[in-house]
């Protein structure tokens, strides 16, 4: 085989849409990539070891509100509901609702179908009985859900400050696409990060051990293995700034020196200094995470926090229609 073949080879075994979120990427300025092509095998690994970082607040912090609401949401909400978790974590966040809510049915909806048919199997086991009816979908357009919970009223659940991780215009879509796929009389539970003193925000992004580091500099390992890259990783650092006129940590990939490299064979430059965004994590003020539920469609009914009020837990309610004010 020629040169050329093999590698064509081994670009048609890259995922196109890497392909093409990478590439757009390092043309556009300034720098950036979409925080989804973290999530490679090490990538999850490394994520699952940040949630348990000293450093890293928001997993504990929240899975402790859950722990003292959970009875107090069980009582809004009722018995009986389909829980939709949108993007079914392997947490431990899961069983505590569902534990409270005795759930007609759990149907956790998740883009990667390996990670769904895992955590499903594990849930199914922990609450014998219940229905778990798994959805591979994108969970920011509205799904149709599985028939045999069509009657069944929602409750939806979307924990971790994911929703952080959209800039607001996409989350107040998110909002709106949830509460169409939950359809009338639904419920969400959300979990949002506080704001709170940037020295605080930028430790739980860029801790002393270099897991989160080590997460964001996984990303051009990836590259170069599955895009034929030859970046030089050593010349690159981790970076967690806070940006406190949008509201959130930003994460970049800052290169140290200059550097020259390719990608499929096309050359790429950086200066010293440059930097490759690759991640927001937006935080909200009580009012503000009030306001962003209301754009999307949702009433917050009742909230919860812990002592210092580091992490909100918020039910809201899927809003009717309204003109008048
Ligand atoms: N949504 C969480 C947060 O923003 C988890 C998360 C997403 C995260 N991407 C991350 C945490 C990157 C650390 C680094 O905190």
């Amino acid at each position: 085989m020629l040169k050329q073949e093999i590698e064509d080879g081994q670009a048609s075994l890259a995922d196109p849409a890497f392909r093409q979120d990478v590439l757009r990427g390092f043309d556009m300025r300034p720098r950036a990539i979409p925080a989804r092509w973290f999530y490679d095998r090490a990538g999850s690994e490394l994520f699952e070891q940040i949630t348990d970082l000293p450093e890293y607040y928001p997993t504990r912090t929240e899975t402790a509100i859950l722990r003292a609401c959970a009875p107090e949401i069980a009582a809004r909400a009722g018995e009986g509901r389909a829980v939709v978790e949108f993007g079914s974590g392997s947490s431990t966040k899961t069983p505590i609702l569902l534990q409270a809510v005795a759930p007609a049915a759990y149907v956790p909806i998740d883009i990667s179908g390996d990670f769904l048919r895992e955590s499903s199997a594990g849930l199914a086991s922990a609450f014998p009985g219940l229905d778990v009816l798994p959805v591979e979908a994108d969970f920011m357009h509205p799904i149709a859900l599985p028939m045999q919970v069509a009657a069944t009223p929602k409750l939806g659940f979307f924990p971790g400050s994911t929703i952080g991780n959209m800039i607001p215009h996409s989350s107040v879509d998110l909002l709106r696409a949830m509460k169409e796929s939950l359809g009338e009389g639904a419920m969400l539970v959300i979990g949002m990060d506080r704001i709170k003193d940037a020295a605080t925000l930028e430790a739980a992004y860029d801790d002393a051990q270099g897991v989160t580091a080590a997460f964001n500099l996984n990303l051009l390992t990836r590259i170069n293995r599955e895009l034929a890259g030859t970046i030089p990783v050593e010349r690159f650092r981790h970076r967690a700034i806070w940006n406190d006129d949008r509201a959130r940590i930003e994460m970049h990939l800052e290169a140290t020196e200059d550097v020259a490299f390719t990608i499929e064979g096309r050359p790429f430059e950086m200066t010293a200094g440059e930097t490759i965004h690759t991640e927001n994590s937006h935080k909200y003020g009580a009012r503000d995470a009030r306001i962003l539920l209301r754009a999307g469609g949702w009433t917050p009914i009742a909230e919860w926090t812990d002592p210092e009020g580091k992490f909100a837990v918020i039910l809201a309610e899927a809003q009717a229609a309204r003109l008048a004010p």
